[in-house]
């Protein structure tokens, strides 16, 4: 049985919903920023999509960190928690002109443009207003991180960024135009990656074309961001609550090769806000069948869906029973057959009631929550609303 919940103020509440640890969440901002600050020139920028809690978003603006976003809804979130509109980048293959440009009255930092005809339409939206928006090229570094095939980003097969072949016409693109300024570079190669040896493929490829661009063009961009993707233990939340933020950017300052004054962007999503998230739920019934043994629980795959659509792992905990282990499959109560949160698991004994955490589900979870069969989206608690 775990302890460091407090299962007791748990049990008078409606579930399922989502619990973060307050603390926790702290703790990791702490190590972000004390990590990147060992480095001139780093600055980390939050990827809101991984959680736009208000709540969160409220305490992550308060350490400092910039905003990484892919949608006006995502700018407007982290400009309401407080999150300086220059420190905003702007990610998103699909940028409307109603997102571009409420970004440029913002004034934002930079877009991070995937394409021609989205660069023209920043150009002629700034023209509009008389402003200049700066833009980095997210360049498709052509990397397959070691994950899962849905979360990878940085193929040539993948539907972002701009290919090195394209990269040319792009920048005469951006240097014709009078309202867009070239200021950086973006990558992105995938999330959920726990192998530096991805991230050190990555520098490669960044210190290859920044030769190229200098040598080719006489070209050096004031600013290098290379995206997130730091991955976290789903196998271990309580031992690795706080992912090695140390070796992370201690890679980057290692084998990115930068030129004097430039700096280096990061968006970092699932890292930070991972580990102190949980999805409680409760077994509402235990069925046996004829093979199995299924946990029903109140949590469907629409409050966390993961498992559903990626096979993710997520631990899963009974935090009401000490008994012995039995196997079980965990599922929810929604007319899908994916509505599995795993199979063939070893739980402890498990009876009607118990309440149970969905471990590291701060990353992807609530962010993702749908509405299928009516299912309202769960209520969010912070460990600071309990006593
Ligand atoms: N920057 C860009 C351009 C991205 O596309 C992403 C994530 C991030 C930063 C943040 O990556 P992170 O540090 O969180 O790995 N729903 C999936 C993950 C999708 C990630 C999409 N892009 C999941 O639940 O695993």
């Amino acid at each position: 049985m775990k302890t460091n919940f407090p299962v007791k103020a748990f049990a008078k509440l409606e579930t399922p919903f989502y619990y973060y640890d307050v603390e926790l969440l702290k703790k990791t901002l702490d190590t972000v920023r004390n990590e990147a600050a060992k480095h001139t020139g780093f600055h980390v920028h939050y990827a809101v999509k991984a959680n736009f809690n208000p709540r969160l978003l409220d305490i992550i603006a308060a350490t400092g960190l910039g905003a990484d976003c892919v949608s006006g809804g995502e700018v407007a979130a982290a400009l309401k928690a407080g999150v300086p509109a220059s420190k905003i980048v702007f990610a998103g293959v699909g940028k409307t002109d109603k997102e571009i440009a409420s970004s440029l009255d913002a004034g934002i930092f930079c877009f991070n443009v995937e394409s021609v005809p989205e660069i023209e339409a920043i150009n002629s939206l700034a023209a509009e207003r008389g402003v200049v928006a700066q833009v980095a090229i997210r360049v498709n570094p052509n990397i397959g991180a070691h994950t899962h095939a849905n979360i990878t980003t940085g193929l040539a097969e993948n539907k972002f960024g701009i290919n090195y072949e394209q990269l040319d016409d792009v920048i005469d693109t951006i240097e014709s135009k009078s309202n867009v300024k070239l200021t950086g570079l973006h990558f992105h190669i995938g999330s959920q990656i726990l192998v530096m040896d991805d991230f050190i493929a990555l520098c490669g490829r960044v210190n290859e074309l920044q030769t190229m661009l200098n040598e080719k063009r006489g070209i050096v961009l004031p600013h290098i961001n290379v995206g997130g993707g730091l991955g976290i233990r789903y196998d271990a939340p309580d031992k690795f609550n706080i992912p090695d933020f140390e070796l992370y950017f201690a890679t980057y300052a290692k084998h990115l090769k930068l030129y004097p004054g430039q700096q280096v962007h990061f968006e970092l999503g699932r890292s930070i806000v991972a580990q102190c998230g949980s999805l409680i739920t409760r077994a509402t019934y235990i069925k046996k069948g004829t093979c199995k043994q299924f946990i029903i629980v109140d949590a469907g795959m629409n409050d966390l869906v993961r498992p559903a659509l990626y096979s993710a792992y997520h631990r899963i905990e009974n935090l009401s029973s000490c008994r012995a282990d039995e196997v079980y499959d965990v599922v929810g109560p929604v007319c899908e057959s994916s509505d599995v949160f795993c199979k063939d698991r070893k739980i402890p004994a498990t009876l009607r009631g118990d309440i149970m955490a969905i471990r590291s589900a701060g990353a992807y979870g609530e962010a993702m929550a749908f509405g299928y069969n009516c299912r309202p989206i769960p209520q969010s608690i912070l460990s600071s609303d309990i006593e």
